[in-house]
């Protein structure tokens, strides 16, 4: 029986990691945060650029939401660490980690440089792994579980000349199963969304021709152009109540695009 409407959201703790995006524009990290708030959540938007944490704390409270803001290279371990102590000491437990940080790749192996293909290794995957070391602790110690949500994307199953892109968002999927399978026990269920392409400020704001963006939507199998917002709402599903029973999974949220033979962009 359908027992409750709750998403059980109301109260709790959540940290986004990689909750900016530049200017007004709404990226999966900036949807989450600003949607979970919504739910009544008290967030904590993390950002390598303060700025664009701070906006979208801007947003949060002109929605009458609950949300701080925080600069962090989150490839270093101590400011992983800082973040999360932060979080603790605000609001005195956390519930939600959103692992959102990513950047693009756009070559072949031939063509990608050793120095770029570090870089993206170390963004894509460290924050995930330092973030989800000190969060998972905080969130035993907060005594009710906990949900970490890991942002991964369809170029992990279906690669498309982003090499060292898809490489690492491979890697995210493992990592999230592995996670799920060595914490289930502490209550902390552990997912990973793969979006397919969705037009936020990292694929707009190096330039995209209108044809690329038709392209882009209409690979998808109901031509729809995904957002941010597509994606904020899959984190929040999954961090409620409502997924209580689902950890481990791997959530394509892409419009179809997966299943089209239409070229994506
Ligand atoms: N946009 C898409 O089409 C798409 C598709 C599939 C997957 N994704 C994934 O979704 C996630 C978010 O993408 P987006 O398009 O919203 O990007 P975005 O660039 O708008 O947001 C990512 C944020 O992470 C921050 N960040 C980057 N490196 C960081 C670091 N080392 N420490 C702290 N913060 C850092 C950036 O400043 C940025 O504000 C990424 O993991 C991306 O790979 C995006």
């Amino acid at each position: 029986m359908f027992d409750s409407l709750d998403l059980g959201l109301k109260g709790k703790v959540a940290i986004v990691a990689g909750g900016g995006a530049v200017g007004n524009g709404i990226g999966n990290g900036r949807a989450a945060s600003i949607l979970l708030a919504d739910a009544g959540v008290n967030v904590l938007v993390v950002d390598k650029e303060e700025v664009l944490a701070n906006k979208t704390v801007e947003m949060i409270e002109a929605r009458g939401g609950t949300a701080i803001s925080v600069g962090a290279e989150l490839t270093k371990s101590s400011e992983c660490e800082k973040v999360v102590n932060l979080a603790i000491s605000k609001w005195g437990r956390l519930d939600i980690l959103d692992n959102n940080v990513g950047i693009g790749s756009k070559l072949s192996v031939v063509d990608e440089t050793e120095e770029h293909w570090d870089r993206v290794m170390d963004i894509n995957l460290k924050p995930m792994f330092l973030m989800s070391k000190y969060a998972i602790p905080a969130m035993i110690d907060s005594g009710d579980g906990g949900s970490i949500v890991n942002i991964s994307s369809i170029s992990a199953t279906r690669p498309k000349g982003l090499t060292v892109y898809s490489t690492s968002k491979g890697a995210v999927l493992s990592l999230s199963q592995a996670m799920a399978v060595d914490h289930g026990a502490d209550g902390i269920r552990v997912n990973c969304i793969l979006p397919g392409p969705v037009y936020t400020p990292m694929v707009y704001t190096p330039g995209m021709s209108d044809e690329h963006r038709s392209q882009r939507q209409n690979a998808s199998l109901v031509q729809i152009e995904g957002e941010g917002w597509d994606i904020g709402k899959a984190v929040v599903y999954l961090s409620s109540n409502w997924a209580r029973y689902v950890t481990g999974h791997l959530m394509v949220v892409d419009g179809g695009c997966s299943l089209s033979a239409k070229p994506r962009g």
